[in-house]
């Protein structure tokens, strides 16, 4: 496992090289939710590797079940509630398994996860996973084992995380915890806490490690990626999100760098001419823009105007021609009317995003929306428009597709496509997804592709 002790990190390796053991408790992680998620879990089972657990890849052999959880919308938080009724099933036939609920819900309904749910052993939150071995034990008394303590400091700086992605081609380095945003709709900050952010240090000992373990592709995830800010004690000068980027690039020409998520309203003309500058740094955005209407965007405290969004669209398309561009929207939000949802619709069209994750709005107990505004949209009428935003988004998608063909892309191959073993699939510097027939290559590999063909979700092509 990889500890930072006197400056030294030795790689903590990955999950599949990690069999399970009979002579060591053997604990199963599910993750639901976001990107900082999945590399919370690989923290957590660093954590539980180092302190002599092995993992399983199927629950009826575990000995520990851990479900990593999301609590931003209603949706995700039901899913999980629905596989504590099979892990309840599970536990009946072996009554010794332990069964934990960590991150985003064991935050927001410690409660009633302890009161009502009696397959639900531990509850940890994501600023404590450090005591998981010892809550285990805990746990392992017969008592309900409980840590939500949420911190100012933590971030887990000094653990090397087990990488649990399928290919080994592309692994997720955290550089940020927590969001001070407090958007009115958004449960993050009350289950993740406050900002913190991590020594470039360590993110490029990560990076470097990455590239020992023979990883081609890095993402660096946080909340809100801009807000990064690292000042390092014997110095005044900080070190912000583009000089960062710009160190991990120079330190990794053949990587290739990837990073999320950007806030509209803190994306600086820095970033986007550091991106400009490396071939490496991927040419794609993910900037969500949650509504086209000046009115609603207030509301939702976004700190930004449609006129504003538009604006940092215009300087990406300036900067660095061809990078594609990605959106998060939500629908409905409290007292939108159809002419605000239509201006939705039009920015949309504008800016022609190449993808978008959309959402109907979804009211969280707790949050500024919940306590101050109406959830008065009808439900119909949320789904009538959510229809009207993902079929104008499918036709933009495909719009930029067609124009992707007779292109020639680099592609790093990621694996074996899903529909046929002939064909590996990739992604695009833009993040677009390639699949190709290529007997000759493997995962990890840069292979140029002309496009010549596309499906409503990946682009087709030939190696030239
Ligand atoms: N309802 C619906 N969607 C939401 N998101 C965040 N909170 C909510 C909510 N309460 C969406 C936003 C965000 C993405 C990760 O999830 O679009 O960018
Ligand atoms: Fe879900 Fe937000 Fe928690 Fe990620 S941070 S798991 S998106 S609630």
């Amino acid at each position: 496992m990889m500890k930072v002790t006197n400056n030294i990190i030795s790689p903590a390796g990955h999950i599949s090289d990690l069999l399970p053991d009979q002579n060591k408790p053997r604990v199963y992680i599910e993750t639901y939710g976001c990107q900082m998620n999945v590399a919370d879990s690989e923290i957590v089972l660093s954590i539980l590797v180092e302190n002599g657990y092995s993992v399983s890849h199927d629950p009826k052999q575990a000995d520990i079940i851990l479900i990593n959880t999301c609590s931003i919308r209603q949706k995700a938080e039901q899913k999980v509630f629905k596989r504590l009724d099979v892990f309840s099933r599970i536990r009946k036939n072996n009554p010794g398994i332990l069964v934990g609920v960590i991150g985003c819900m064991a935050e927001r309904h410690k409660e009633q996860l302890v009161n009502n749910f009696q397959v639900v052993d531990l509850v940890i939150g994501p600023d404590a996973y450090r005591k998981l071995p010892d809550l285990i034990k805990e746990a392992g008394t017969g008592q309900k084992a409980v840590n939500v303590l949420l911190s100012h400091e933590e971030t887990y700086a000094d653990i090397s995380p087990v990488r649990m992605d399928k290919n080994r081609v592309s692994a997720f380095i955290s550089i940020m915890r927590g969001c001070n945003n407090m958007c009115t709709y958004c449960v993050v900050p009350y289950t993740r806490g406050r900002e913190r952010s991590l020594d470039p240090k360590i993110i490029l000992r990560e990076v470097d490690n990455l590239t020992r373990l023979g990883y081609k592709e890095v993402t660096l995830i946080g909340q809100n990626v801009d807000s990064y800010r690292w000042k390092p004690k014997e110095k005044d000068i900080e070190i912000s999100f583009s000089g960062l980027l710009e160190k991990v690039a120079e330190a990794v020409p053949e990587m290739r760098i990837r990073f999320s998520t950007s806030h509209p309203k803190d994306l600086p003309d820095k970033v986007l001419s550091v991106m400009s500058r490396y071939n490496n740094i991927c040419k794609h955005i993910h900037l969500p823009l949650q509504s086209g209407s000046s009115r609603i965007l207030g509301l939702m405290y976004r700190g930004y105007t449609r006129e504003w969004y538009i604006e940092r669209i215009k300087a990406i398309k300036k900067t660095l021609p061809g990078c594609s561009i990605s959106t998060d929207i939500i629908t409905g939000f409290c007292s939108e009317t159809e002419e605000e949802h239509k201006e939705t619709l039009s920015l949309m069209e504008w800016a022609g995003f190449d993808f978008a994750y959309m959402f109907k709005y979804s009211e969280r107990p707790g949050t500024k929306a919940a306590k101050k505004l109406n959830d008065d949209v009808p439900e119909e009428v949320k789904s009538r428009r959510l229809t009207e935003i993902i079929e104008l988004q499918n036709k933009l998608s495909q719009r930029a597709k067609t124009k992707d063909i007779n292109r020639v892309y680099e592609v790093l191959v990621e694996g074996i496509s899903k529909k046929s073993e002939n064909d590996l699939f990739g992604r695009t510097s833009q993040n677009k997804v390639v699949v190709f027939p290529g007997k000759n290559y493997k995962p990890g590999d840069i292979v140029k592709v002309r496009i010549n063909d596309c499906t409503s979700a990946t682009l087709l092509g030939e190696p030239v």
